[in-house]
């Protein structure tokens, strides 16, 4: 069969996706498909018409790419394609509608609101520690951190979308876990110096993951379920991943959980493809498998 690897696109983690694409389809070709990598441009309905793939393999991130406007031509193509369809991209793309989804399924979200920019810059909407952060962005990209006790409201900048999302901020470490299909894997424990930024995210040794997590079974446990009942609540297909807050002084009611990513990052520093090796799934078999999964 012959695989289109839709890499690269028009948002902020460009740059990731170029990763994500180049490993998926080193990782296919090892799998033993035919693979055409494709940057997907404004005319990549046209290009995909012309390479007749007969899946594909959707590594983009962020913006049209992971936010149900891909899918949608991919749907009107009927070219079956990875990860998830139309509404469940769209739904996780906006951070604010996908936390009332998992709140409405009983999972533990952090209280938010959306606010102009102007707002936003003016005072605090919310008492700090709280996060500033787009709405539909992914990677840290345009995230402001107000710390405890500030006195100003953060100067955002002309990066920034004219409504944004306010979050309170919850301390405590950084857990995440993958779900593929109808089981979620494990779960790693993401320690850094500072912030799990962008650099942190994507520079070799900007962060260490503790695979799996030295946590108590039951945090162990309740992170499996609430990252698989999140994919089930949105309507996921495939791969997706779900990062969580932990405040280990509270027990189980400091876990919270932050966001489901419907196409979580596969690059050589990702949290994914490591949590699939860790259960004996190696990256060519996982992308093999995503492959299979694929439908419109
Ligand atoms: N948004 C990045 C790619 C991730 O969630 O892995
Ligand atoms: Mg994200």
């Amino acid at each position: 069969p012959r695989i289109c690897v839709l890499k690269g696109g028009l948002s902020a983690e460009r740059e990731v996706s170029l990763s994500t694409g180049h490993e998926c389809a080193q990782a296919l070709r090892v799998a033993g498909y035919e693979v055409v990598e494709l940057d997907a441009r404004g005319d990549v309905a046209q290009r995909l018409v012309d390479i007749a793939p007969d899946v594909v393999f959707n590594a983009l991130h962020g913006r049209f790419g992971e936010d149900g406007c891909v899918q949608g031509v991919l749907e009107w193509l009927r070219i079956p394609y990875t990860h998830s369809g139309v509404l469940a991209s769209a739904l996780a793309m906006d951070k604010d509608r996908a936390k009332a989804a998992f709140a409405s399924a009983g999972l533990p979200v952090l209280p938010s609101l959306i606010a102009p920019k102007a707002d936003v810059m003016a005072r605090h909407l919310m008492e700090p520690p709280y996060v500033v952060k787009p709405n539909n962005e992914g990677s840290s990209v345009g995230v402001y951190l107000v710390n405890e006790g500030a006195n100003t409201p953060p100067q955002l900048g002309a990066e920034m979308p004219a409504h944004v999302m306010v979050e309170a901020f919850a301390p405590g470490r950084e857990l995440t876990t993958t779900v593929m299909g109808d089981r979620a894997l494990t779960v790693t424990d993401i320690v850094t110096d500072g912030w799990y930024d962008y650099d942190a995210k994507y520079r070799p040794g900007g962060s260490r993951h503790v695979l799996p997590a030295d946590i108590p079974a039951e945090i162990h446990a309740a992170c499996l379920d609430y990252a698989l009942r999140a994919h089930q609540v949105l309507g996921c297909r495939g791969l997706s991943r779900t990062d969580f807050r932990w405040d280990e002084a509270r027990g189980l009611d400091g876990l919270i959980l932050l966001e489901l990513n419907t196409q979580p990052g596969m690059t050589p520093t990702s949290l994914s493809p490591e949590q699939a090796a860790h259960c004996g799934i190696s990256f060519p078999e996982l992308c093999h498998w995503m492959v299979g999964d694929a439908s419109c």
